[in-house]
């Protein structure tokens, strides 16, 4: 099985996906989405998404651990996206993953994200465009949703992106307008994969072991990707992939504590005073609901403006 860092506009940057890669167990990540509008995005903004491209080599770019990382891409015109596609892999990503599912109103309002998934010509137009830009041993994967507002063309929609010429898709079990709500529709991953020859990666709501055996054996996918679970628990993919060997168990909030700390060693907030503060109380969002101790850090730097004042209370507030 592989298990996937899902990409996560806003949480997930290179700094988390160095944290989390270095415990361990995932295979791939996927960055966060680079909007593709109607120009060549320049080499600085692809950096700025993707400072892993500066690691790059033949097999392309990794985090610090040697986990590879492919850049997602998220348009609705075909010959920008080739265009963008050619010259990220240029630059050395490992694959392009390209988004049909973000559900945000100013992205679907500019006609990309999952409104294309209402016709799936659409997909089919940007996905082969892309794959006839990049040289022909590249990853091209899509992700999907089920559908806009039903379910209707969950089927249809990934063929088309078979049909372009995709290596791979991930699922993610929910239609755009289910937004996040509860539960993510496995079962009908299993549809889909009964209707395609290549590879498909099961996403939505694997918070835990048991939700990602629960996951595997519901939509009959060996791959998974996770992406608030992640953050949630940040040994999440060992504890799924070790399952089978030794057993491991959750993170104790001590090392929970370390990671933090590492997380403020970032160089990047340094000249953008609210990247750092944004970024770690996002964070912390999701680990108070896993652990008790991040709600009561949130609530002490909920108000707190400064990276220093946040990284002076994480200190105060470790046990060493
Ligand atoms: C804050 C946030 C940002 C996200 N950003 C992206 C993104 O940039 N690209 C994308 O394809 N999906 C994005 N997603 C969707 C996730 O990748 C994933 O499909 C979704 O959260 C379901 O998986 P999970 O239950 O494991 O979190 C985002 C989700 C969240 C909550």
């Amino acid at each position: 099985m592989r298990v996937l860092l899902a990409p996560m506009e806003g949480v997930l940057d290179h700094l988390m996906r160095d944290l989390l890669t270095k415990i361990g167990g995932y295979d791939l990540c996927v960055t966060e989405f680079v909007r593709v509008v109607d120009q060549l995005i320049s080499d600085r903004a692809f950096l700025r998404s993707c400072p892993e491209l500066t690691s790059a080599n033949a097999y392309g770019c990794t985090t610090q651990s040697g986990t590879p990382v492919r850049v997602q891409l998220l348009g609705q015109n075909p010959s920008c996206m080739a265009d963008n596609a050619a010259k990220v892999i240029e630059l050395g990503s490992h694959g392009i993953d390209i988004n049909f599912g973000c559900p945000a109103k100013t992205v679907n309002r500019s006609r990309g994200g999952a409104v294309l998934l209402k016709d799936p010509d659409n997909l089919y137009q940007i996905v082969s465009a892309v794959k006839k830009a990049v040289p022909q041993d590249t990853i091209v994967s899509a992700k999907i949703r089920l559908g806009y507002e039903d379910k209707s063309l969950a089927i249809e929609n990934a063929q088309a992106i078979e049909a372009a010429g995709a290596n791979e898709l991930t699922v993610h079990a929910r239609t755009k307008l289910e937004g996040y709500k509860p539960p993510a529709h496995w079962q009908w991953i299993a549809k889909i994969t009964q209707h395609l020859t290549i590879p498909v990666i099961a996403n939505g709501d694997i918070f835990t072991l048991a939700d990602a055996q629960q996951c595997q054996k519901v939509s009959h996918c060996q791959d998974i990707m996770i992406g608030r679970g992640a953050l949630m628990l940040p040994n999440l993919a060992r504890v799924i992939k070790q399952s089978s060997q030794d057993k491991i168990h959750a993170m104790p909030w001590h090392e929970v504590q370390s990671l933090l700390l590492n997380y403020t060693e970032c160089e990047t907030y340094g000249d953008k005073s609210k990247y750092y503060p944004n970024r770690i109380k996002q964070w912390l969002k999701y680990l108070k609901l896993q652990y008790a101790e991040a709600e009561s850090l949130f609530q002490e730097v909920r108000t707190l403006k400064t990276a220093e004042s946040i990284i002076n209370k994480l200190q105060n507030s470790t046990v060493y």
